[in-house]
């Protein structure tokens, strides 16, 4: 299901709406946070304008991937995350990746974490994600060895050469798979293109068109997105 917002901002007012609804009235409440910087607007109204609208502390998150940085580098998804949200709410259990530890370390911890998880079905309640121009999510990128993924639910990835950050850890599309609600947000006429050819194209091809949750994935996008 595709909804189209007016603006950036209307896209992280209509996310913060459907976590906070998910979220009411769970006795417990999985999140996977997502990276890249879309989100940060989403994490900033959660934890002002929605903070009250939600029972912080049986939150638990989580996270869709990381880059194999230390957790204060500019580029950790985790640092981004604690400035806008997570050091301004009271949040039950934070699950950091310690992605500084090297993608297949790393990956292998997250997995075994989240193979542990009890109650495991559904895996996360919501699972938030963004899209690259390449049509990339997560740290699944175009090509990547989605039969190397089989049995995991994390996994090591690369960005390619021209990432900043080559050495990534991340979700598998069987994670999404087991977790109830996947939100897909993206804005910005960069995205245009690609996300025409995820909708309309139907090109299974890209990595962002193959993400399916076990519920419901639902997508975001501002009105330069969806061009
Ligand atoms: C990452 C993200 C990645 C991100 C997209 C979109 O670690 O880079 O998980 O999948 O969501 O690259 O990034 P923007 O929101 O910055 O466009």
């Amino acid at each position: 299901m595709i909804r189209v917002l007016e603006s950036p901002d209307g896209v992280a007012r209509e996310a913060a709406r459907e976590i906070v609804a998910l979220a009411r009235g769970s006795a417990r409440f999985r999140i996977a946070l997502a990276g890249g910087s879309t989100p940060r607007a989403l994490y900033r109204l959660l934890a002002t304008e929605f903070r009250d609208q939600v029972d912080w502390p049986r939150v638990e998150v989580f996270f869709g991937d990381e880059r194999c940085v230390p957790p204060d580098h500019e580029q950790s998804n985790y640092r981004i995350a604690a400035e806008s949200l997570l050091s301004r709410v009271p949040a039950g259990k934070v699950h950091r990746i310690e992605a500084e530890a090297g993608p297949v370390v790393a990956a292998d911890r997250y997995d075994a974490l989240l193979k542990s998880l009890a109650p495991s079905d559904p895996l996360f309640d919501v699972v938030l994600l963004g899209m690259g121009a390449d049509g990339h999510t997560l740290s699944l990128f175009p090509g990547f060895d989605r039969g190397g993924h089989a049995g995991r639910l994390a996994a090591a990835a690369d960005a390619g050469p021209r990432a900043a950050v080559r050495e990534r850890v991340t979700l598998t599309l069987d994670a999404v798979a087991r977790s109830r609600v996947a939100i897909f947000l993206v804005t910005g006429s960069d995205k245009a293109a690609t996300l025409r050819r995820v909708h309309e194209d139907g090109g299974p091809t890209l990595p962002a068109s193959m993400v399916r949750a076990r519920d419901r994935t639902l997508w975001l996008v501002d009105a330069a997105a969806r061009g």
